[in-house]
């Protein structure tokens, strides 16, 4: 909900956020897509792609750290978790997550993931978007085609049954985007969290179980 002049400040969530003490509101698309799937289950390593202002970071910390607890048993465990946030953007500091600032789009970014995470990821995140322009059309195409990036990512970083989330927007290159991430996990659901804003076209790919 805004006011007439685009104020935000009257969007209940953001209301919410500020009170829970999330740095966005974007922290409850999240917890919807972690309320209807479990990603966060048995995920100890995790790679946060476009993360600023940091509140999935805030959430996924919370999770790894329920994690080490609930999951401490004889099949997949760790006694630590490993999280790495990336963004263009600065963004505060959160203790015991890792940030890099940069584009990670770039070649040398793939060389940063392996020696920061001791052998594969168990959970990819992505909120990135693109800068909007306004042109709806355009800004489809561009955030595309970042995530096409993300997936080339996630298919060699991404562990054997990991999991995938990533945001895109709807429109014409979209069925292609998903023809091309289907075969790569053996569930793929789309979702749009209660929390996205109506006229919004964004939606999140929830790659689950990669092949
Ligand atoms: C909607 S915000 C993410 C919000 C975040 N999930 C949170 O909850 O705080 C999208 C972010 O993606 C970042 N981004 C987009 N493309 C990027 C790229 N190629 N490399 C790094 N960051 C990128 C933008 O700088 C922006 O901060």
């Amino acid at each position: 909900m805004t006011d007439n002049k685009g104020n935000h400040k009257l969007d209940p969530h953001y209301q919410k956020a500020k009170r829970e003490g999330y740095r966005a509101r974007s922290a409850y698309k999240l917890l919807d897509i972690q309320k209807r799937y479990n990603i966060f289950k048995r995920a100890f390593k995790i790679l946060d792609l476009g993360c600023a202002p940091g509140s999935w970071l805030q959430v996924t910390k919370k999770f790894a750290e329920d994690n080490i607890i609930k999951y401490n048993d004889q099949y997949y465990h760790r006694d630590n978790y490993i999280i790495l946030g990336v963004d263009i953007k600065n963004v505060s500091p959160i203790e015991k997550v890792d940030i890099l600032r940069m584009d990670f789009t770039e070649p040398i970014f793939q060389n940063k993931i392996t020696s920061y995470f001791d052998g594969k990821i168990d959970l990819i995140l992505s909120d990135a978007s693109v800068n909007k322009s306004g042109n709806k059309f355009t800004d489809h195409l561009k955030q595309i085609h970042l995530c096409y990036a993300i997936l080339e990512l996630a298919k060699i970083h991404l562990k054997y049954k990991g999991v995938l989330v990533m945001k895109t927007f709807q429109g014409s290159d979209y069925d292609s985007l998903i023809r091309t991430f289907k075969p790569e996990f053996r569930i793929l659901k789309t979702y749009k969290p209660a929390s996205s804003k109506k006229r919004s076209n964004e939606i999140y790919l929830v790659g689950l179980q990669k092949k």
